[in-house]
Parts: C-alpha cells; sequence; structure tokens
C-alpha cells in the first residue's frame, strides 16, 4: 500500500559536505514526531470504531508516518553518526505520551472536528517537508522531504474526504470549524514537537526546558519556509474549514499569516540563538 520504500532513496548519494546543522537538528525532531504515528493510529482506530473503511484508511496512514519517521532517523544518523535514532526515539517514547491516549471519542468534540484537526496537520506537513525540500543542498534529504511531502499531500486528501462525508451528516457550522483548525494550529507549540526536539538533540543529562526547546525548533523550521510554502499551507487549511483556498481573502490570510511567522521567528531566535 505504501507509495515508496526506504530502499527506494537513493542513500548512496549523500553528500556531507552539503549538510547545514540547523536543518539535521530539526530533522532529529521531526523523525521522532512521526515515528510516533502509531499511537494516533491507534486513537483514530477507537474514536472512528464502527467506521471500517476510515479504519483501514487510518491504519495505512500510520505505517507511512512511521516510514517517514525511520527514512528521515537513518539520514541523520548519517549527517550525525554520533546520533542513534531508536536510542533517542526509546527515550521520546518514555517521556511524552500523546493526551489523547485512551480517549474513546475525539477531543475535537465530534468526528468531522478530528478530521478537521488532521487536515490542519497535513497542511503543515506537507508545506513543512516542501519547504525542507527547497531549504536543504543535501541531495537524499532533498529526495526524502520530496517524497514525504507528496506522502502529506495525499494524506490530506485523505482525511478531507472523510471530513466531507462526516459533515453531511454532523453539519458542523463554519465558526466552529474555524476555532478547531485555530485550535490545532496553536498546538504546534505544545510538548510533542520541544520534547522531541530534546530529546534529539540535548545533551545527555541536560533537563528538559519546553520555552528553549520549542524555540530552537521553531526558529530552525520556520527559517525554513518560503512564502509560497506558507500560501500552499494556508490555502489548504481555509479548505478544510470551507473557505475558498485562493483569492482575496486567502491573499490577505497568507500575508497576515507571514508577518506573524516572521514575528513569531525572531522572537524564537531571541530565546534560542542558533
Ligand atoms: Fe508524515
Ligand atoms: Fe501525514
Amino acid at each position: 500500500m505504501k507509495h515508496w520504500r526506504i530502499d527506494d532513496v537513493r542513500w548512496d548519494q549523500f553528500d556531507p559536505q552539503r549538510l547545514d546543522p540547523s536543518l539535521v537538528a530539526i530533522v532529529k525532531a521531526a523523525a521522532m514526531v512521526e515515528r510516533n504515528g502509531t499511537d494516533y493510529g491507534t486513537y483514530l482506530n477507537r474514536v472512528f470504531h464502527d467506521d471500517p473503511a476510515f479504519q483501514a484508511a487510518a491504519e495505512n496512514w500510520a505505517v507511512e508516518e512511521v516510514q517517514h519517521g525511520d527514512a528521515l532517523g537513518r539520514w541523520a544518523m548519517l549527517a550525525d553518526p554520533s546520533w542513534n535514532y531508536q536510542e533517542a526515539f526509546a527515550r521520546y517514547q518514555k517521556g511524552y505520551h500523546l493526551p489523547l491516549l485512551g480517549k474513546e471519542s475525539s477531543v475535537r468534540g465530534s468526528r468531522t472536528g478530528e478530521l478537521i484537526a488532521r487536515c490542519i496537520v497535513e497542511s503543515g506537513t506537507s508545506s513543512y517537508y516542501s519547504a525542507l525540500a527547497d531549504a536543504t543542498e543535501e541531495p537524499v534529504l532533498k529526495d526524502i522531504c520530496r517524497l514525504i511531502a507528496a506522502d502529506e499531500f495525499r494524506h490530506f486528501k485523505l482525511f478531507y474526504d472523510h471530513m466531507k462525508r462526516y459533515l453531511e451528516r454532523e453539519k458542523i457550522g463554519v465558526l466552529r470549524r474555524l476555532a478547531i483548525a485555530l485550535g490545532r494550529v496553536g498546538e504546534s507549540e505544545d510538548d510533542e514537537l520541544a520534547y522531541a526536539y530534546y530529546c534529539g538533540n540535548a545533551a545527555p543529562g541536560a533537563p528538559y526546558d519546553h520555552a528553549s526547546c520549542i524555540a530552537g525548533y521553531m526558529s530552525r523550521a520556520m527559517g525554513a519556509y518560503r512564502y509560497r510554502h506558507l500560501e500552499r499551507g494556508i490555502g489548504m487549511i481555509l479548505k478544510s474549514i470551507g473557505l475558498p483556498p485562493r483569492g482575496r481573502l486567502s491573499a490577505a490570510v497568507v500575508n497576515l499569516a507571514w508577518r506573524f511567522m516572521q514575528h513569531r521567528r525572531r522572537r524564537f531566535m531571541r530565546l534560542a540563538p542558533v
């Protein structure tokens, strides 16, 4: 069912001369968050307990997310031979637990809401890996990020199509959908990424500090974005809410979001100078 396999990546093209340490640090963190996809798959399985078609799709989705983690983890070990992906992920799993594990129904209040939140995440990941692919000069990372980005665009479509199906039944208003989307965007600064950044990059024995870890991650990640990446991501977010992905509204939102992102990036850079 996978669209590509780890062995399809041209690992022998790896070029250590073209590494950017800033990107290595965020790839290590992203590898762990992706690898944790299985836990999210378990949660989705419970929330959609009587929808076998969606359950099957979500199971396949989780397999692809895990592969994203494994590919990024393998690359990070090439980039930094002193780093061990499996050990770092074991630390992450021990110290971070998805706040929704064990829940029987969606933390978003409805299945439509759950699927909108998934669309927001896939809008973020598809634009993020497109940005990383464009930002890196290292050919293997470029290759991996392009493959992952293509999966994330497909994931968006998967969740979007199921969301439309549930929306017809649950009829959630546009303001509620907007609130769910904004809520999920805000969660990107929670522990999920920050703790992964810590497990991937902190010196052994160093204490975990949320503020400096999220700043370390975000300042680097935001630095990879160009306007066009944000433009595409925002268009997808608007589409998930039921608003036009292109046009004057979209252009105004992208403009605002870009300025906000640069403002946040400067703030994060002050907290965690590169
Ligand atoms: Fe992914
Ligand atoms: Fe995805």
